[in-house]
This record gives structure tokens, sequence and C-alpha cells, in this order.
């Protein structure tokens, strides 16, 4: 049974990760901040004896640590870096931004991941098909940005695309590989109700991009249906 961790898998895209994967057969390493209050991802546990719901704050890197020590039996087949914050709020634009804020939004989007990274790589390279997965954001793209705003949502998606894409070459040597994807604008708490994508498109799409990943394609930016995007 091939096995996939995902962080921030209590609501939004990463639950829908755990749904589809666990549906699938997989084995569901489900983390999120606060399992006792994640009454969806609970539920969903009591359907699918093959998800184990575990406790981690990816701010903390000390749990994230902890974590790839309790697991260091388990190898992971993909390992899926979900877990994410806007930051931006309204009337803090430029001019006005809240920095302390921005360091909270670095630390989740962009070191977090990378830390993950360092932490589970001895399992990603003792499963099959040895896949490091990040959810950016077509927002992080300086190509596309034409319309401004979002500082410090847009800066943390391109630092994450810039760090994975090095990671992807420094890992290559080494078979495993990286995929960068912007999941579409999504109907979650964060895309809000007018996102004219459901979860179950956005993570169905991934999921399939995933499934055909080859090496030759590590490091590749991705929308969820597989198009490559500009960085
Ligand atoms: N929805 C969209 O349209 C869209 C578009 C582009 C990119 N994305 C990206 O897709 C990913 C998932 O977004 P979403 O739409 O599902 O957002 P969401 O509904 O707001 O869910 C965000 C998830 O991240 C978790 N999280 C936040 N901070 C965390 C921390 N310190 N430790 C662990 N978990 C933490 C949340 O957990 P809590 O419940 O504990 O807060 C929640 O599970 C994010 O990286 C986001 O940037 C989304």
């Amino acid at each position: 049974m091939a096995t996939v961790l995902i962080t921030g898998a209590n609501r939004g895209l990463g639950l829908e990760f755990c749904k589809q994967y666990a549906t699938d057969g997989w084995q569901v390493l489900a983390c999120c901040r606060l399992p006792q209050v994640a009454s969806e991802l609970l539920s969903l546990a009591e359907r699918f004896p093959q998800i184990s719901v575990l406790t981690l704050d990816v701010e903390d890197f000390t749990q994230i640590e902890q974590l790839a020590v309790q697991l260091q039996d388990t190898p992971i087949d993909v390992l899926i870096n979900n877990a994410g914050v806007y930051g931006d709020s309204a009337g803090q634009g430029f001019g006005q931004l809240d920095y302390s804020t921005w360091t909270k939004t670095l630390a989740i989007n962009v070191q977090a991941p990378v830390k993950m990274a360092e932490a589970f790589l001895p399992h990603l390279k003792r499963g099959d098909k040895k896949l490091l997965v990040s959810i950016s954001s077509l927002m992080g793209s300086i190509a596309d940005n034409s319309s401004g705003g979002s500082i410090i949502y847009r800066s943390s998606k391109a630092a994450l695309n810039a760090a994975m894409k090095s990671i992807a070459l420094e890992l290559k040597e080494q078979a495993v590989g990286v995929l960068i994807f912007h999941p579409g604008w999504v109907k979650t708490d964060m895309g809000g109700d007018n996102a004219p994508l459901e979860t179950v498109q956005s993570i169905a799409g991934m999921r399939q991009a995933i499934s055909a990943f080859s090496l030759e394609q590590t490091g590749h930016f991705l929308k969820y249906d597989g198009t490559p995007l500009p960085w």
C-alpha cells in the first residue's frame, strides 16, 4: 500500500487530498494542528482505518523533527506540503504592511515546507514514488503578476517556488522528485465562495499529475491540470 503524508489535512484542499487518497486505498498520514477539533477529518478516519491523524503545527520545527522520528520506520511515497496561510489582510497593503504577519507567513509558507523536506528526506528515499509536492499558487508567479497587491502572500509563494526549484535540482541525483502546484482558484476558506473550482476537481487533477510524474519533470511548476506555468 502506498503512503502519503499531508500537512493541513483538516480542511480545504488538504482534507480532500485525504478523502481521495484514502478512497484509492492509500495509507494516509493526515497531519493537522489540532486533531481534537478536526471533526471532518476524524469522521473520515473512522470510515477509513488507513488514515492516521497526527498532530503537526508546521511552524513548530521541533514538532516536525519529533514527527520524523516517530515515523522513522515508515516509508513515504508522496509528501504533500499543503498547509498555508494568506497573510495579507484588508487595509494592510503597501504603506501599512504588518511585518510580523509577513514573518509568520514566510515561516509557514516557505520555511516549513523546506524543513519538512529536510526532516522527511529519509522517509521519501525509502518510499517507491519518492515525490515531494508543495502547494504553491499562481500568485507566486512574477511573470503572471499584472494586478499587484497581496505582497505578503505573493512573496511567500514566490520564495517557496525558488526554494523548491533548488531542492529539486539537489535531490534529482538521489532519485527524489519535486513538483510545485497551483491548485487553481478553489472554494475553500482561503479561496472563498466565489472561486470557480471545487476541491474535488482540483485534487483529482493534481493526483493525476502526481500519478503520471517521472523524474524528468522534477522542479516543474504546474497548474492542477498538469499545464506548465510561468515563474
Ligand atoms: N484555495 C485556493 O484558491 C488556493 C489557491 C492557490 C493556492 N492555495 C494553497 O493551497 C493550500 C491549501 O489551501 P486551502 O485553500 O485549503 O486553505 P484553507 O482552507 O485556509 O486551509 C489551510 C490549511 O492550512 C492549515 N495550516 C495553516 N497554518 C498551519 C500551521 N502552522 N500548521 C499546520 N497547518 C496549518 C490550516 O489548519 P488550521 O485549520 O489549523 O488553521 C488548514 O488545514 C495553501 O498552501 C494555499 O496557499 C489555495
